[in-house]
């Protein structure tokens, strides 16, 4: 995973604005979905575009934030393209890519510290697949 779609509404802007100089940082291509204003907004404004981006292939994965992350993972998980994954801590990070193959990670900005966040990201994006058991579970996700 090189090019990242990241989003987040004016509850996750500061840790959005903050992730994006680590990634680009880490050398990895951004692109910035919104929101750029701390005026308040609705999320889904900003996931969709992110969700179209990552069926599209036109980033390779997807970070969102909102004050929860409910927000924006129901929001996202619309689109029958993604798989998007709330963490909270570095153990769920790790699962829900190793688990559940979310190809875009979900954080609550409210509710975890920025030091966290990062660690989540960086847990998220180096963690692999870990397919058999998982995959079946993954394909009956979209057959209810
Ligand atoms: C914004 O106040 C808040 O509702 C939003 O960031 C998110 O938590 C919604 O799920």
């Amino acid at each position: 995973m090189k090019k990242i779609g990241i989003c987040s509404d004016h509850a996750g802007l500061e840790y959005k604005t903050r992730l994006i100089g680590y990634l680009l940082g880490k050398g990895y291509e951004v692109v910035n979905f919104g929101t750029d204003s701390p005026e308040s907004c609705d999320y889904a404004d900003f996931a969709h575009p992110l969700a179209n981006a990552v069926e599209a292939g036109e980033v390779d994965a997807g970070i969102a934030l909102c004050g929860t992350g409910n927000g924006m993972a129901l929001a996202l998980n619309h689109h029958r393209g993604i798989r998007a994954g709330l963490a909270w801590n570095q153990q769920v990070a790790r699962l829900v890519k190793e688990h559940n193959n979310a190809n875009v990670l979900v954080l609550p900005a409210r509710f975890v510290s920025y030091r966290m966040a990062v660690m989540m990201v960086r847990t998220w994006l180096v963690t692999e697949f870990a397919g058999g058991r998982h995959q079946r579970r993954i394909d009956k996700i979209v057959q209810p």
